[in-house]
């Protein structure tokens, strides 16, 4: 059966902000140590500390912006360890993730530099689980504070004379779970509590995210909006993909059919957790001055044979691909509410961009969806229509085909994933409001389900041009491949 698509490029549905784009980097497993982090003595090529390739890396996909320190390390992160000369700096125990020495040498002022060097804006989460609020409000006066005071005197002390410009700052992570298993009504008062002195100095306008809902607790959000909506410009939203379950997640790469069909239709119910948690946003803030921010979201697996349980080390497929293709689609056709998102995470852990070992550095079939998919950054959304037919297996079933579409520098570009790892989808793609010329693809697909990048063939799996597409007037019959990841353009 034809599927049916229909793009409205004159029909015009708000700016996709660049920032669902964004990454999230915690002190968990090799992500900031040998991920970022090598240090000035590494044989690893790096400045100052930090590694060159993964810098360039992240570059090329146009990172706009990067959460740290966690996750759950935030909520037991002092940040005080971790600033002046790094041989005075203590070492502490990261319990949370492996039991491993944790130096504190990545603190604020390399994790700023590398926000610098990526030219990515730097999104700090506070600790509300096991900090006060004088230790966030000093954080923050520490980063900020253009004149004299305590803090801002003990960072130019530590080298660095003027303040940063920080605008995104989390109050607390998951305080349902390992943020201090709260509850709701105590979570939103300490948020109250700790957003106040989270200030504003000078210029600096600092965009405050309250901690939010896992999953589908709507009560969280429901308690949330209606006791702290006014002292908050974001609200977070946590859900990863487990096919398993939690407790029994699934490989990564060793995965059966049903594993596959089972992850498709766990990543499109973001979808309805999206929209469910927005009807309760939009109960309190009609106006949508509160953005949802997805800031931690991917696929997450059993770790790879052999490695440490606590690192979260996982491979990355071109099922990995379909999950962030079909993710970031939802992502920009909910663009009016959902205004961040961060994938967890950058380097080593779960659904990662680049996987390093010593020197070497491997970009994963989701890094190459995140490349193909830059064009939506910033961009306009606009109008795009599906009619397609359902993939059906055993309890599962799913829509074969999701997409979105958005209009930037002179052209309009398609981005269509096809979940189906059998079949091929033909559509018919019509184009109204624009005139249909010079058009051009690219895909990312596999012949194999498990198809990976490794050290050892790391271009297994990486876009290429595609040409399976045929004008028919103002439409074109598009045929996707099985599995794949395709973005069209069109020049308007
Ligand atoms: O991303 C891994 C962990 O998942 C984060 O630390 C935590 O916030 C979430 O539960």
């Amino acid at each position: 059966m034809a599927n049916k698509v229909v793009v409205n490029a004159d029909v015009k549905q708000g700016t996709i902000n660049k920032n669902i784009y964004g990454h999230f980097a915690e002190h968990l497993g090799r992500c900031i140590y040998e991920g970022f982090w090598v240090g000035e003595d590494s044989d690893i090529p790096n400045t100052n500390g930090i590694r060159n390739d993964v810098v360039e890396a992240l570059k090329n996909i146009d990172i706009p912006l990067l959460r740290w320190p966690g996750g759950c390390f935030a909520d037991e992160y002092h940040w005080k360890d971790g600033v002046g000369p790094r041989e005075n700096r203590k070492r502490m125990v990261n319990t949370h993730w492996g039991g491993v020495i944790e130096n504190n040498h990545f603190g604020t002022h390399e994790f700023m530099m590398l926000c610098d060097m990526l030219g990515a804006e730097p999104y700090i989460n506070g600790n509300v689980g096991s900090g006060t609020v004088q230790e966030m409000s000093e954080w923050v006066e520490y980063m900020t504070f253009n004149g004299e005071s305590p803090m801002a005197n003990w960072r130019q002390e530590n080298g660095r004379e003027e303040p940063w410009k920080l605008k995104y700052f989390g109050v607390g992570n998951e305080n349902w779970g390992c943020g201090g298993n709260m509850r709701p009504q105590y979570y939103a008062d300490l948020y109250r509590r700790f957003q106040t002195y989270v200030r504003n100095y000078g210029d600096n306008k600092i965009f405050k995210i309250a901690g939010g809902a896992n999953v589908d607790d709507y009560n969280w959000t429901e308690v949330l909006m209606r006791e702290a909506a006014r002292f908050m410009d974001g609200l977070s939203l946590h859900y990863y993909v487990h096919p398993g379950g939690f407790w029994n997640k699934g490989s990564a790469t060793d995965f059966t059919e049903d594993e596959w069909n089972i992850t498709m239709q766990k990543t499109l119910y973001i979808e309805e957790l999206i929209e469910k948690h927005s009807t309760i946003m939009d109960k309190y803030d009609p106006e949508k001055r509160i953005a949802m921010i997805v800031d931690e979201w991917g696929a997450w697996y059993d770790v790879e044979p052999g490695t440490n349980p606590g690192f979260l080390y996982q491979q990355n497929t071109i099922r990995d691909a379909l999950v962030a293709g079909a993710t970031l689609n939802i992502f920009n056709n909910h663009n009016d509410r959902v205004r961040m998102a961060n994938i967890a995470q950058t380097v080593n852990v779960i659904q990662s961009m680049v996987l390093t070992e010593n020197e070497k550095m491997i970009l994963t079939p989701t890094y190459h969806v995140f490349e193909m998919y830059k064009v939506h950054q910033d961009a306009e959304r606009v109008a795009l229509d599906l009619e397609v037919g359902e993939v059906k297996h055993g309890d599962t079933s799913f829509p074969q085909v999701n997409g979105s579409a958005s209009k930037k520098d002179g052209k309009i570009n398609i981005s269509l994933c096809n979940m189906d790892k059998d079949n091929s989808a033909t559509l018919d793609l019509q184009l109204r409001g624009a005139d249909l010329t010079n058009v051009s693809g690219r895909i990312i697909t596999a012949t194999e389900m498990n198809a990976m990048n490794t050290f050892e063939e790391p271009e297994n799996v990486k876009p290429a041009a595609f040409n399976g597409f045929e004008a028919n007037g103002n439409a074109l019959n598009v045929e996707l491949p099985p599995k794949s990841v395709v973005v069209l353009s069109i020049a308007e």
